[in-house]
């Protein structure tokens, strides 16, 4: 899923960034430019970033497949059917 239409960045690279920081040091403090640097890109216009931050939380908390990490679902997808 593309996170970032400005850059074309992925919650599969965000996710492999994360991993990659985490495993250099574990207790490194996650910012969204410290990952947008370790992927070799720069933000523009920002609309990403509460995602971006979302996707970093998540992972910390739950893993590489935390739900953050899976696409974005509608609100009406719990709709409770009619049976
Ligand atoms: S959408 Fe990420 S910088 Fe614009």
């Amino acid at each position: 899923m593309i996170i970032c239409s400005c850059t074309i960045l992925s919650s599969e690279d965000i996710h492999e960034a994360v991993s990659t920081l985490r495993t250099k040091d574990p207790f490194v403090v996650l910012t969204p430019g410290l990952i947008y640097r370790t992927l070799g890109k720069r933000p523009k216009c920002g609309d990403c970033m509460p995602l971006v931050v979302k996707l970093i939380v998540g992972y910390d908390e739950e893993g590489p497949s935390s739900a953050a990490s899976l696409p974005h679902r509608s609100p009406f997808d719990d709709t409770p059917t009619a049976d």
